[in-house]
């Protein structure tokens, strides 16, 4: 059988995205109550980081330590990935010594080159273009407060990012609705937004978008590359935060989620991330278990 990578969320059928969430709640349970698993003795993950990281190095890191494994943290500070040594190259050295390899960097096209060029798998933990990991953890946390999001409305507020486009990809695999509001010039991938013009539909207006919403979503308004536009981009989004008030114009029983790290009073309003419809830490842990469970699947049985 060939490698399998996890590049997008498209990488994976709805079935196997579905069996993932449900075993990331399963994986929780279990280390819940203590128990030891260690499925991935011996195995050992490189961690290659182009971009900060908080919750997903610490994610990688403590699940393969959970598992049995080790994660190998690599900055291109201190690798030859850094002095400019070709993808294709590191790619075939690094995966002839490791099980599986989780990168994290600008440009989408690297990490689809390293994957080609990989003996083993490959995930990718964010690119300019997508975040599949975090989706993993925001579907599994939805599972767990509300059931199943088939046939469910998610409205994304603000930038149309990496964040964004994954979330178009999981209207696709999970089958639900997204409404997305963003200003002028800044609406996600127009491909991907046209791919799927049975499910997604873009806005200018919030308060219109989130209109009978069971999922709001945002995320910053600068990514991680994009800090000289921090200045104009708090002036172009302005009007697009996630407040309380904006909440109440969706469903009765709606949540909120972020990805984190938010900036208050941008994004986000301060009493937002506090409101009991707010359940980005429960999503930030569950990173940990979405990506064991993924790990799981794409090595326990390799
Ligand atoms: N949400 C997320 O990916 O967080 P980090 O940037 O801290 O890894
Ligand atoms: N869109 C953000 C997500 C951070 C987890 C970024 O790319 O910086």
């Amino acid at each position: 059988m060939s490698t399998r990578h996890f590049l997008t969320l498209l990488d994976m059928t709805p079935e196997e995205l579905q069996q993932i969430v449900q075993r990331a709640i399963t994986l929780k349970q279990m280390r819940n109550a203590g128990e030891i698993y260690e499925p991935l003795k011996n195995k050992v993950m490189a961690m290659i980081f182009e971009k900060a990281s908080t919750r997903t190095r610490v994610s990688f890191e403590a699940g393969m330590a959970q598992f049995g494994g080790h994660a190998m943290f690599l900055s291109p500070r201190d690798t030859q990935l850094g002095r400019g040594e070709p993808v294709e190259d590191s790619a075939r050295v690094i995966s002839s010594m490791v099980d599986v390899v989780m990168i994290r960097t600008f440009s989408h096209e690297l990490v689809e080159t390293f994957a080609r060029y990989s003996r083993v798998p490959v995930i990718n933990a964010l690119t300019d273009d997508y975040h599949p990991c975090q989706l993993l953890a925001d579907m599994q946390t939805f599972a767990e407060q509300r059931g199943s999001i088939k046939g469910k409305t998610v409205v994304w507020i603000g930038d149309g990012n990496n964040m964004c486009n994954s979330y178009i990809n999981a209207a696709r695999q999970f089958d639900f609705k997204l409404n997305v509001a963003c200003p002028e010039g800044f609406a996600p991938n127009a491909d991907l937004v046209s791919l799927n013009s049975d499910r997604v539909k873009v806005f200018e207006s919030p308060e219109e978008a989130v209109k009978g919403a069971h999922l709001v979503v945002t995320d910053v308004w600068a990514s991680m590359g994009q800090e000289d536009e921090q200045r104009e981009r708090i002036r172009e989004f302005r009007g697009y935060q996630v407040t309380p008030a904006l909440m109440d114009l969706a469903d009765d029983d709606a949540i909120f989620m972020h990805c984190l790290p938010a900036h208050r009073g941008e994004e986000v309003s301060e009493e937002m991330m506090e409101d009991p419809r707010s359940v980005v830490f429960e999503e930030a842990e569950n990173r940990l278990h979405a990506q064991k469970a993924l790990l799981e699947f794409l090595l326990a049985k390799a």
